[in-house]
């Protein structure tokens, strides 16, 4: 397991605590790990566990949501079992209200055996993973999910530099509608992300306001050989 911390490029206004905490697990799980990780879970979570097809997906996501119970339980000083979360109108897990007032939040995306978790103090956050890839049917999905601008910015590419750029956009718009919460329930149109592989990543404009101005900032990494991923995170508390 990797930790990292990213200082989120620095907010105009009152200066906050902006420091992105993200923990990258790869490979997630073997059989005895996620025998071992059981114990860690909440009835709700053993009973989702239930209901997977394939045991390695099964396996992966207990091992993953224990890890995150540990994780959590750290950050908040108590035992991973303790800690209870609740899930918002589209999905998106949060600590219970007596916990949330620590303000620590956190996000969390997976992509084949790699996990990232985010967490932020006080702002919230989301975070979104992809290996790139060569997908035959990319330009359609763009066509069909990017924004006019984003998809101006991806068919000026090289093909060579398609595959990179495709999968920087998907992770940059995910990760932005994981922090607000609303999941794909937010129109993608609406908002616009660099993608190509010259500029920094960066939240370009949402509805009518510029992306400097849009109360959202967000920085990408690469958390493993072949994979992007993106962090947004909110300027306020
Ligand atoms: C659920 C969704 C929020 C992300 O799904 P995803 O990219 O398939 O999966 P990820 O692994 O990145 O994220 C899953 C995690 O996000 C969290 N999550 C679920 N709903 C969420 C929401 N509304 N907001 C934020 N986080 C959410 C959960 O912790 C989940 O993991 P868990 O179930 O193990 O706890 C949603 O955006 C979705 O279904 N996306 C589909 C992909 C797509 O079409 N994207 C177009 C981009 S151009």
């Amino acid at each position: 397991m990797v930790a990292l911390t990213l200082q989120a490029r620095a907010a105009p206004g009152p200066s906050t605590d902006d420091a992105i905490d993200v923990v990258v697990l790869n490979p997630v799980a073997g059989r005895e790990d996620a025998r071992a990780a059981t114990a860690l879970l909440s009835d709700a979570e053993r009973h989702r566990a239930s209901r997977f097809v394939f045991d390695r997906d099964r396996d992966r996501f207990i091992v993953a949501r224990a890890r995150l119970r540990q994780l959590l339980g750290a950050r908040l000083g108590t035992r991973p079992e303790s800690v209870a979360l609740v899930y918002g109108a589209h999905g998106k897990p949060a600590l219970a209200p007596w916990l949330a007032d620590s303000g620590l939040r956190f996000n969390l995306s997976h992509c084949d055996d790699v996990t990232l978790y985010a967490f932020s103090r006080g702002h919230e956050i989301g975070i979104d993973v992809e290996a790139v890839r060569v997908m035959p049917d990319a330009d359609a999905i763009a066509a069909r999910f990017f924004s006019q601008c984003e998809q101006q910015a991806y068919r000026a590419l090289e093909p060579r530099d398609r595959p990179l750029g495709f999968f920087q956009c998907w992770t940059r718009k995910e990760a932005f509608i994981k922090a607000i919460g609303d999941g794909l329930s937010y129109p993608l149109d609406r908002f616009d992300v660099s993608l190509t592989p010259v500029e920094p990543a960066k939240i370009l404009r949402v509805e009518d306001t510029p992306g400097d101005g849009c109360g959202w900032r967000m920085e990408s990494l690469s958390p493993a050989p072949g994979f992007v991923a993106a962090v947004v995170i909110g300027d306020r508390e």
